[in-house]
């Protein structure tokens, strides 16, 4: 079955078409990353004209490159929630359009189910066999239910016992900001890029980098400051909002060391104190080590937890999810604590991590194998949860 996905839900604009859920034949992103970079986040009323400006190239461009015609196509699928809802009635728009035109099924996504989705795509003859080689894990067949699933993404970040197609449970969901969006907060607070964890990643890098060159151990970077990890025993729920907090405390200590600083800067900064590595200089160069403590921090607690919830509910896979599990920190430390259990960890190439039309289409797949359709009456659901049994 060859269905055509369509995602539009934030500042990508996406389409693709994918073979039975998992083959590739075409996968088209634009990004508006330069473009909200200036504005330091998305703005939400540029990201939706930005996605009317693009969704018909950027389907048209997804048709020529897979070679099929129209006729070949199976089903329309477009992400219907949850996310901005101007820039999702763009593509739900098209998609229910191309589908009534077309006289073909038509099915919405919802884009957090799609993101765990993308743990069923193979890479095809689109995949670079030098990114394939060092950092993506493809499996010999499907993921095995019952699995783990850490979504993570610039909203959400849960974790879901994925007992059998569409059947999910919710582990654990974060009390405040999602850790992409803490990744997001706290690169802007240190002066970095937009989006802020591939940004944040590239910093700890440097760090890493520079520690390495002098013989050092990486693990000097990491721990340099003393950050919260807030553990919420007895649950599986997570807050990075105090860790954001802290890293603001630091970072006015670090740009304020570099000028005159007013004392209760000082104060705030002995609150997490640095943990008086040479590594950690001070001032703006700290900036680097700040991402390397922070990312630790974030990566620490995500961890902890997905092997933690593993073990409880004794389940033989682990997948990850969403933009953040793009992170390689993360993909590291989750290997770290799952290998002594011989829990599999799999996770999909960077570029499925973050948003795309592929796993929409993959998605669909399962949903339309099963008979299901919807109507042309669907409208945008920008609050969109995944469908939780309990
Ligand atoms: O799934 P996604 O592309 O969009 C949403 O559905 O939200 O996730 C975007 C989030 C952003 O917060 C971005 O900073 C984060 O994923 N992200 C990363 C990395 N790449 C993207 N976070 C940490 N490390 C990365 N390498
Ligand atoms: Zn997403």
């Amino acid at each position: 079955m060859l269905v055509l996905g369509i995602e539009s839900s934030c500042d990508e604009t996406g389409a693709a078409i994918v073979k039975d859920g998992r083959w590739l034949l075409s996968n088209v992103v634009a990004s508006q990353i330069d473009i909200h970079n200036r504005y330091g986040g998305v703005v939400p009323e540029v990201a939706s004209r930005q996605q009317l400006a693009s969704v018909l190239p950027v389907v048209e461009t997804a048709l020529a490159q897979s070679r099929c015609s129209w006729n070949e196509i199976d089903a329309v699928a477009a992400t219907y929630g949850p996310g901005l809802a101007g820039s999702l009635l763009v593509g739900l728009t098209v998609g229910k359009t191309l589908a009534l035109a077309r006289n073909l099924p038509f099915l919405g996504i919802n884009h957090l189910e799609a993101h765990i989705y993308a743990n069923w795509l193979r890479n095809g003859d689109v995949e670079d066999t030098a990114t394939q080689k060092t950092d993506v894990r493809f499996l010999e067949g499907d993921p095995t239910f019952p699995l783990l699933c850490l979504v993570v993404s610039g909203a959400h970040s849960e974790l879901v016992l994925v007992r059998d197609h569409g059947d999910y449970e919710l582990l654990g969901r974060t009390r405040d900001d999602a850790a992409g969006e803490a990744f997001d907060k706290v690169a802007r607070i240190l002066g970095l890029d937009y989006p802020g964890g591939p940004s944040i990643q590239k910093a700890a890098q440097q760090a890493e980098a520079e520690l390495l060159q002098q013989n050092r151990s990486v693990t000097q970077a990491r721990t340099a400051y003393r950050l919260p990890r807030a553990w919420l025993r007895g649950t599986y729920d997570f807050s990075f909002s105090g860790l954001k907090t802290a890293m603001l405390h630091l970072a006015e200590g670090a740009t304020a060391e570099a000028q005159p600083s007013p004392e209760d800067v000082g104060k705030q900064i002995s609150q997490y104190t640095r943990m008086g590595t040479e590594a950690a200089q001070k001032g703006p160069t700290d900036i680097p080590i700040l991402a390397a403590s922070f990312q630790e921090a974030i990566v620490d607690v995500l961890a902890v937890k997905t092997r933690l919830a593993a073990q409880e509910y004794n389940v033989k896979q682990v997948v990850l999810a969403g933009g953040v599990a793009a992170n390689a920190r993360l993909r590291k430390r989750i290997a770290q604590e799952l290998s002594p259990l011989h829990i599999q960890l799999s996770y999909p190439p960077i570029e499925f991590c973050t948003d795309n039309a592929a796993m929409i289409a993959g998605a669909a797949f399962f949903h339309l194998s099963r008979g299901e359709r919807h109507g042309f009456d669907l409208d945008v659901a920008p609050g969109l949860s995944l469908p939780f049994k309990k």
